[in-house]
């Protein structure tokens, strides 16, 4: 299947000709190389591409905004004039843009397509998500940049690469709209070589040549017809019709040497990272300790894990199973919630424990200062799905050690010897996080995202203890 060969133009600065370079770079391009798929798409809220590519009439089927609501890019694309492929421009993005965070959107949608060739993307005069999305996905980075002021910009597209952990690689600066009667003593004799010294001087690097400012091409924005020329039929004798034929050479000829297209960049990490998962996923399932915790009966076999209402991790990583439901509800009114009779089957405080445990994290510990062997005390916390605290209770366990000399076990004797019991047979440094699982599917706690979740509140637990 074929790759995109993605440019996104972008400056924080409106008014540097982003416009104007992207939709004359598809044409050039288009002209240059006439088999080459060229795209043209745009997060500007003026409708500039569709003036000048629109051919037809007809309805539109999406715009780009359908690109962020999981639509096919291949539904959206319309051939346009010049033999250049456009998706329509869209004014509701203000409206999406309030529920977009993820800037890996608009790579994803690329990656579903057939969609080869190149890709060129115009975007508004901010960092917001589209253009976030722009830059996440580009080979190339275009910066039209034309004075001081918008060179200072720049640095905030610099560090959406670096806080993103991209490589710097696809950006480049353009002198843009260098207005050529301006003229400087000493050693920059003009704002094109002051420009490429800023940038210079900054570590940017520059495309070739630069954009000259143009009263012809300003012109062909504003005509009797309220169309947007191309500088390519109605500017071919001014110095910037020289200029985008060299960019544009400069963009395919990157676009063929290219080692490796970002799209295929980003598809390969995604396959790697999925691989992982699955690896840690497979991982965790397989450190599961085969018995319920408290009384041994066999919960993990092969295919099925259950019948288990809980999960239980030491907090060192050694340890990780389940409970059953029964086993752990009994312990916990047993030794902590103090009830002096059995509680029947049936009796409704079960069903109260259990609705509430759903949003619990239960914690076992050695209380502090209680490393003796005749005098440890074993806590027991309560917290809520955020991590903080309800409640806690010490109990002796010397008084269960006695019971271990009558041979009368305590039942939490082997839930302890289990888990936290270090090689001497005493409470270790480690604590047990316990959580409530779905009696249906108990391994979902394993998932990724469960998991960590899990391993956060562990963290965040850890901070609380003594
Ligand atoms: N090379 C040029 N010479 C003269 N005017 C230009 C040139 N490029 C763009 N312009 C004009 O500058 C203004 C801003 O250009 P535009 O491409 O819309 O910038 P942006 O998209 O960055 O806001 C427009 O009026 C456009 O016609
Ligand atoms: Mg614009």
């Amino acid at each position: 299947m074929a790759t995109p060969y993605i440019v996104t133009i972008s400056s924080e600065k409106g008014g540097v000709g982003k416009t104007t370079l992207a939709t004359n770079l598809a044409i050039y391009l288009k002209a240059l190389h006439e088999d080459l798929d060229v795209t043209l798409l745009s997060f500007d809220n003026h409708f500039s591409v569709d003036q000048m590519f629109s051919i037809s009439r007809q309805p539109v089927r999406g715009d780009v905004s359908s690109l962020f609501t999981g639509t096919n890019p291949d539904e959206l694309i319309e051939i346009g004039e010049y033999g250049v492929q456009f998706i329509p421009s869209s004014n509701q993005l203000h409206i999406l843009r309030r529920d977009l965070e993820d800037p890996s959107l608009l790579i994803r949608a690329l990656a579903k397509s057939s969609l080869g060739g190149i890709v060129i993307i115009d975007t508004r005069p901010d960092l917001d998500i589209f253009t976030q999305n722009a830059l996440f996905a580009a080979d190339r980075v275009i910066v039209p940049v034309k004075d001081a002021p918008s060179m200072d910009n720049c640095r905030h597209i610099y560090d959406f690469f670096d806080s993103h952990g991209l490589s710097r690689r696809p950006l480049r600066i353009l002198p843009c709209l260098v207005d050529g009667r301006i003229h400087f003593d000493g050693p920059f004799r003009d704002p094109y070589q002051l420009l490429k010294a800023y940038a210079i001087n900054r570590g940017y690097r520059c495309m070739e040549g630069y954009i000259a400012k143009s009263p012809k091409v300003e012109s062909l924005n504003t005509n009797p017809e309220g169309k947007i020329f191309p500088v390519l039929t109605h500017g071919r004798h001014t110095e910037v019709h020289v200029q985008m034929t060299h960019v544009a050479r400069q963009v395919y000829l990157h676009s063929i040497d290219i080692d490796q297209r970002r799209l295929d960049e980003y598809c390969t990490d995604m396959a790697h990272a999925e691989h992982e998962h699955q690896g840690a996923y497979e991982k965790r399932r397989s450190n599961l300790q085969a018995g319920c915790l408290v009384c041994g009966q066999p919960l993990v076999g092969k295919e099925v894990i259950g019948p288990a209402g809980y999960f239980a991790q030491s907090s060192d990583f050694r340890i990780s199973g389940y409970l059953e439901d029964e086993c752990f509800n009994s312990l916990v009114f047993r030794y902590f919630y103090g009830a002096k009779r059995t509680i029947e089957a049936h009796d409704p405080i079960w069903d109260l424990f259990r609705e509430s445990a759903q949003r619990s994290y239960f914690v076992l510990q050695r209380a502090p200062h209680t490393r003796n062997f005749y005098q440890q005390k074993l806590s027991f916390y309560r917290f809520d799905d955020n991590g903080l605290e309800v409640s806690h209770k010490t109990i002796e366990l010397q008084e269960f050690e006695k019971r271990l000399l009558t041979k009368e076990r305590s039942d939490l004797f082997p839930l302890l010897e289990r888990t936290l019991f270090d090689k001497e047979g005493r409470l270790g440094d480690a604590f047990l996080l316990l959580r409530k699982v779905g009696s249906d599917l108990p391994e979902e706690i394993l998932y990724d995202q469960n998991f960590s979740n899990f391993a956060a509140v562990m963290a965040k637990v850890s901070t609380q203890l003594p």
